[in-house]
């Protein structure tokens, strides 16, 4: 029923946890549907597509009821993103400490696809919502599936502040075909920029609101911590509720690790965040000296780009490190210290892969 690549690897199988290696992620400019990262909580639900409705209520002026055919009859909008999980590169904090209870990604919980549906703001508009005219409040979105936890059972869900929800669309299709199972069919959001917990699949209900939601996935899981706090201690009422995304790149190739033969190489990447790449920066002594990078065009607002850089390395040992700013000129910190947090969220350090040479 999940029909995914054989590079493919799962962290769990239940709940479906798993994504691509790197090597994989950079052969395509955007990842394939069999290739892209699964991050589930619960049960991939089998949805009846005619059964199948989308509620909207809370503070709107008409509750509404969509079947799928009258989301079809919306305008349709298309959309490329990335989509990274909070936790993507935790495994390189538990060098620095231990992070309890939390699946150790390596650099899988990263993919972008071109996804096709209609607008939030055009669903808002039919319950009698204009969005401009809201200037606080929150959209709550709730997921089909069934997360069992501490002895509970309940759906899934995310919150956004009203002042995102223009740049959300509810996706149907994902690279041209109808969302996989895995993915969330036959609905789900696809709230670009942000941590990919927010983008909650098999959406079944959308709320406006005065606060986020009170869900679990929005209470007590994806807020963002100290590298002073610690799971005894954490006050999770204080730390902030994640969103918009930092800058971030990878070192798609060479592999780490690689021994390649003296001459000239190229090193390739990717980069992403929630606000426009504008450079990367190449450093092939572990972030000591920095050249330059190309960067391929945009490819709209919110896809990552792609960057390489060819270089002549004399035999030897490098550590090449990857370094992507942002339009508002953040960049990424060189060190695992500045970002460690006990839930291994949010790990924009540079990335780094040594090679050999000759
Ligand atoms: N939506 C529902 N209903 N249930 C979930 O478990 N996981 C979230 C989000 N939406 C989740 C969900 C998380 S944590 C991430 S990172 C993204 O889905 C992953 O989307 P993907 O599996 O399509 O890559």
């Amino acid at each position: 029923m999940i029909g995914k690549h054989p590079a493919f690897t799962a962290y769990l199988s239940d709940p479906l946890n798993g994504g691509v290696p790197l090597v994989e992620l950079g052969a395509h400019p955007l990842t394939p549907n069999d290739r892209f990262f699964v991050r589930s909580h619960g049960d991939i639900p089998m949805l009846s597509p005619s059964a199948y409705r989308l509620r909207v209520d809370g503070r709107v002026r008409v509750h509404l009821e969509l079947s799928l055919p009258a989301l079809a009859a919306l305008p349709q909008h298309e959309l490329t993103a990335v989509l990274q999980c909070a936790g993507n590169r935790r495994v390189e904090l538990l060098a620095l400490g231990d992070i309890p209870d939390e699946i150790l990604w390596d650099t899988e919980g990263v993919s972008s696809a071109h996804w096709s549906g209609v607008r939030l703001s055009d669903v808002l508009a039919l319950a009698g919502i204009d969005l401009p005219r809201f200037e606080t409040g929150h959209i709550a979105f709730e997921g089909l599936d069934t997360i069992q936890k501490d002895d509970q059972t309940f759906p899934y869900g995310g919150s956004i502040p009203l002042d995102k929800a223009g740049d959300v669309l509810l996706a149907t299709h994902m690279n041209g075909d109808p969302l996989p199972p895995e993915h969330g069919f036959p609905l789900r959001a696809l709230v670009p920029g942000w941590i990919g917990a927010r983008s909650v699949k098999w959406l079944g209900r959308i709320s406006v609101q005065d606060t986020p939601s009170d869900n679990y996935y929005q209470t007590r899981a994806y807020r963002h911590f100290a590298p002073y706090d610690r799971k005894e201690t954490a006050d999770w009422s204080a730390a902030p509720m994640l969103g918009e995304l930092p800058v971030n790149s990878l070192i798609t190739a060479p592999a780490a690790n690689a021994n390649l033969p003296a001459g000239e190489i190229t090193v390739q990447g990717l980069a992403w965040g929630g606000r426009p790449v504008e450079r990367v920066d190449l450093s092939t002594d572990g972030g000591a000296t920095w050249g330059s990078t190309q960067l391929a065009p945009a490819d709209g607002r919110w896809n990552w780009r792609r960057w390489s850089a060819r270089l002549h390395l004399p035999a030897g040992n490098y550590e090449l490190t990857a370094r992507a700013w942002d339009s508002a000129a953040n960049t990424q910190p060189d060190q695992l210290a500045v970002v460690w947090n006990w839930k291994g969220y949010m790990n924009n350090a540079c990335h780094r892969a040594r090679i050999q040479i000759g």
